[in-house]
């Protein structure tokens, strides 16, 4: 693992521009269950894939917002990991710095990230679920009349309040995902860390950067669907493995070669 992590750190001691995408993986550490893995408590016996659906939330929008309100809670008692403050410390030792995120939970930033890309939304929004006033329709749940309603309603249409994320089947919010395509195509070296490389468009973002000749960099315990076109794979969980690459980058550049 030594040498591995070694050669991570020299790609990016070389790189000016480093794409970080990351996936439930990262936040795992947090204490916040990932997607694939059976889920906790009450709703152990409902599958997400399931439940983040517009189908889902016009058969149940109760159903689908209470489980809403359960992750939120999630993530309101929940912190930052060492995993994401590596992310945000490797700002000081790569030029550009930018991260492309599936996850909703707004930790990236809350652990000091300052150029996040959003491509699943995010968990702290909320929506009129038909975007009445154009795409999308953002709405301040707390300074709803009918807030504690499961879920409230919008107050210009009538129609339910939903949380700004992106649900199975639906399209990714345009700019961010162009944006990602376009980074992922100029970076020099692209951190993949903990997604299992399933869900597209995302799961694409590697091969692009691949194809384009930037290096590759995961981190993950167990392989999966970006492993194959990792250059460096570092099997491990990333709380324990990214803050030793950021350790050792900074040696670097205390102790130039
Ligand atoms: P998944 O739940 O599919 O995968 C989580 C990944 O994290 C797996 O590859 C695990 O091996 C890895 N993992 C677990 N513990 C880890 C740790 N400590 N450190 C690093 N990695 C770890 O989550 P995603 O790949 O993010 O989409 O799923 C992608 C998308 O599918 C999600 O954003 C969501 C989901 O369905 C939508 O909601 C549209």
């Amino acid at each position: 693992m030594d040498d591995l992590i070694a050669d991570a750190a020299s790609i990016l001691a070389r790189s000016r521009t480093a794409v970080v995408l990351t996936g439930a993986g990262v936040s795992k550490e947090s204490g916040i269950p990932t997607f694939r893995e059976a889920q906790t408590g009450l709703w152990a016996r409902y599958d997400p894939e399931q439940l983040a659906t517009l189908r889902a939330f016009r058969r149940d929008p109760e159903l689908v917002w209470r489980w809403y309100q359960f992750r939120r809670g999630l993530v309101a008692a929940a912190q930052p990991n060492p995993a994401h403050r590596a992310l945000a410390a490797l700002e000081r030792l790569v030029p550009t710095v930018i991260l492309l995120t599936q996850n909703i939970d707004g930790f990236h930033q809350a652990a000091g990230s300052s150029d996040v890309v959003e491509l699943h939304g995010s968990i702290g929004r909320s929506k009129c679920s038909v975007n009445c006033r154009g795409e999308p329709t953002l709405l301040d749940v707390t300074s709803l009349p009918d807030r504690y309603a499961n879920p409230p309603r919008c107050p210009y249409c009538g129609d339910y309040v939903r949380p700004d994320v992106v649900w199975f089947g639906e399209p990714l919010p345009g700019a961010a995902l162009q944006r990602a395509w376009r980074v992922s195509a100029e970076c020099d070296v692209m951190i993949v860390v903990g997604t299992s490389g399933v869900v597209y468009p995302a799961a694409a973002l590697p091969q692009i950067a691949k194809q384009a000749g930037s290096a590759v960099i995961e981190v993950n315990p167990d392989p999966g669907g970006i492993t194959t076109t990792a250059d460096v794979y570092l099997q491990g969980p990333a709380g324990e493995v990214l803050p030793r690459v950021v350790a050792l980058l900074e040696s670097y550049r205390s102790h130039p070669a």
